[in-house]
């Protein structure tokens, strides 16, 4: 066990204390936290039902999370300190812009969007690179109390294009690039094409031209972001009640469909403005960087609202955390811009000590004002936990998080009681949170015991009421295998102390650097393929990305064609339709897959014989000759890794 030296810093309060009354009185709990919002009418209600007998928080409650994040800052005095800095070494460019800068930004481009008829409830897509007009325009759209769903920019016009047609939105906001490193991707032919893709047609898209790339525009469909912010009138906040939606975002689940997380309003301002000083202890004025991206959860939560909600300065950040120039960038950032806490994936520290594995580059830069790293997004390996530990000499926080829930689950609460840490665990629930470990009946499983994690409902406020446009997938995917709880789709246990140990996903979702993918989805699309009669895309274990999938797949009886140049279109196939961000990058030809006498593929096995674990023999499998040669073949292919 690490004794945290941040145990001395606060104390004040109790971990235990908080955590039961918020289990125990959870209405009480939330409606106190509630108290540190400026609501436009303040919600009576505090926990209630709705029409489908899921547990909402504030639903009378009214608000606008623009002002809130803005409005009310500038009102409250800090109208001029930093909101946003910018920095992009892909652009050789930085910029800050003030709590008032940005509200007035804000405000008009929330004018523009009203221009082209967007109100209250309206989608709006957002497909934009790390760039502070990408925050402009989600915070635009809270505005005016439309519903924004940020897509990734990393993803194909396909996966564009099943996002448009599932959000319907009336307006797309883009850009004409992004910048990898030193590559430029051009995401406006990417939009058009998507939009020519989709079924839903928007009646505007919406683009900033930036100097790498020009975007052809449309003509009576493209309006030029810099144009129409030159005469936009600024418009005023919406208010919205609690459970109105604030966003969906997609996000992988087990088949090839992605599912619309919604976001209320409400929940999500008060979980998140008690998170900022509970979790990561920021208080008004302190720098917080989140390394991620816009496009994830943890970019929305924690670069976009949390911090604005928090009055903090947030950091929009266009690199990498290596080659942008080298692995100094996030040391380099957290010195100039005196950031407090950093928050990234634990693949982006993997991927400074892979090139520089003694952190000379570390040594350059002054690190005293960052008091905490914080790490999220898959799971936090010890070996990569005691090297960030040991070269910053800063504690290191592992917290456990989905997209479904918008804030941490487990973590570490700095801002409340900071706990000893074991590495490899994401210590203990946080409040609002009943974490339970259920085996596959639904019984609790005594500490120590790996099962399924669960939360007993109610959910905390943020956490999603519904699928957008399908609450049936909500109902069956999350709440129905174990009645009473939602369910995570991680496995894990509980120790002795009640720490949580995150063992990984028990459906088809993988993590390849930081990005929550389908496996399902991409067999799918390799099924597709003419010459395949049969696939299963696994995830096997990278040093660098914690997962990478890889293909295992049976083709059609009689084709002739040359296997390499076959797993070479799966892989093209693959890039095209979900995207660079997906790493697929091997298929593995095989002469039979192990399967039930059902005929159901058998994953699991495939998982635990790539993972190197022991495993029995299912009694339902059809020929269980297949699985020495499967074993033959991973092992010789080096997907075998333990
Ligand atoms: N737009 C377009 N393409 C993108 C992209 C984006 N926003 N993000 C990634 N890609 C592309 C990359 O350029 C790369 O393309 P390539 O195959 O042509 O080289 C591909 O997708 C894979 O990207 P990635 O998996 O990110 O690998 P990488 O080698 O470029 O970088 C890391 C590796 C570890 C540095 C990087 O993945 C990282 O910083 N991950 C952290 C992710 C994160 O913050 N997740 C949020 C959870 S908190
Ligand atoms: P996302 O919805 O993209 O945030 O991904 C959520 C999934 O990432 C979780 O269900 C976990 O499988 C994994 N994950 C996130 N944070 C952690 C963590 N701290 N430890 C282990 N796994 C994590």
């Amino acid at each position: 066990m690490i004794v945290n030296e941040n145990n001395k810093r606060t104390g004040a309060m109790s971990y235990q204390a908080e955590y039961s009354k918020s289990i125990e009185a959870p209405e009480a709990f939330w409606a106190e936290k509630a108290e540190a919002l400026a609501w436009f009418k303040k919600p009576e209600t505090i926990l209630s039902k709705d029409e489908n007998d899921i547990y909402r928080w504030f639903a009378d409650g009214e608000l606008n999370t623009a002002y809130l994040a803005l409005d009310y800052h500038v009102e409250n005095g800090r109208a001029d300190q930093t909101a946003i800095i910018y920095d992009s070494p892909v652009t050789d460019s930085k910029r800050k812009l003030t709590y008032l800068e940005l509200r007035d930004e804000v405000a008009k481009f929330a004018g523009v969007l009203k221009a082209q008829g967007v109100e209250k409830g309206d989608r709006v897509v957002i497909y934009m690179p790390m760039i502070p007009e990408a925050l402009v325009a989600m915070l635009a759209v809270a505005r005016l109390g439309a519903v924004h769903s940020v897509v990734f920019g990393g993803f194909a016009p396909h996966e564009l294009a099943v996002r448009i047609d599932d959000a319907e939105p009336k307006v797309v906001v883009t850009a004409s690039c992004g910048i990898e490193v030193a590559k430029v991707i051009e995401y406006k032919p990417m939009l058009d094409e998507a939009i020519e893709k989709s079924a839903h047609k928007p009646e505007a898209c919406i683009v900033l031209q930036r100097p790498q790339a020009e975007a052809p525009m449309t003509a009576g469909r493209d309006v030029d972001w810099v144009e129409a912010m030159a005469t936009a009138e600024p418009a005023d906040c919406v208010p919205v009640k609690g459970t109105d939606p604030l966003y969906i975002l997609y996000t992988s689940g087990t088949t090839g469909k992605p599912k619309g997380v919604v976001r209320d309003n409400g929940g999500h301002a008060v979980a998140l403005k008690y998170s900022m000083k509970a979790i990561y202890n920021m208080g008004p004025g302190d720098v917080f960087w989140a390394a991620s991206d816009v496009g994830w959860v943890v970019g929305h939560s924690y670069i976009c609202y949390g911090p604005l909600l928090a009055g903090c300065t947030t950091v929009v950040y266009e690199g990498k955390p290596v080659r942008t120039p080298d692995a100094g960038a996030f040391w380099r950032m957290c010195a100039e811009y005196e950031c407090k806490a950093l928050f990234a994936a634990p693949t982006a520290f993997r991927a400074i000590k892979k090139e520089d594995p003694e952190a000379a580059e570390l040594a350059k830069y002054d690190l005293s004002k960052l008091e905490t790293i914080f790490m999220a997004g898959e799971r936090l390996d010890p070996p990569t936990y005691h090297w960030t530990v040991e070269k910053t000499g800063k504690p290191v926080v592992d917290h456990w998080w989905q997209t479904e829930t918008g804030w941490a689950i487990c973590g570490n609460l700095m801002g409340v009681e900071a706990k000893e840490t074991k590495p490899g665990s994401s210590t203990v629930p946080v409040p609002g949170f009943n974490v339970c470990i259920l085996d596959h009946e639904g019984n609790e499983l005594p500490n120590g015991e790996q099962g399924n994690i669960a939360i007993k409902l109610p959910l905390p406020p943020s956490c999603l009421p519904t699928v957008w446009g399908d609450f049936e997938r909500f109902r069956t995917g999350y709440l129905s295998e174990f009645p009473g709880y939602y369910s995570s789709g991680d496995g894990g246990y509980k120790d002795e102390d009640g720490y949580v140990f995150i063992m990984g996903r028990t459906d088809d979702v993988i993590n390849v650097a930081g990005h929550r993918l389908s496996t399902g989805e991409m067999e799918e699309i390799v099924a597709g393929h003419e010459a395949v009669a049969e696939c299963a895309v696994i995830g096997i274990n990278d040093p660098l990305k914690g997962q990478e999938p890889v293909g295992l797949v049976l083709l059609k009886d009689g084709v002739e064609a040359d296997e390499a140049e076959i797993q070479a279109q799966l892989v093209a196939l693959v890039r095209k339709e979900i995207g660079a961000v997906a790493c697929f990058k091997r298929a593995v030809v095989v002469q039979r897959l192990p399967k039930t006498r059902s005929g159901k593929i058998l994953r699991k096995l495939l998982r635990q014989i790539a993972d190197g674990q022991d495993y029995s023999i299912p009694s339902t499998i059809d020929d269980p000759a297949s699985l020495p040669e499967i074993e033959e073949i991973m092992g010789r292919h080096g997907l075998v890794t333990s």
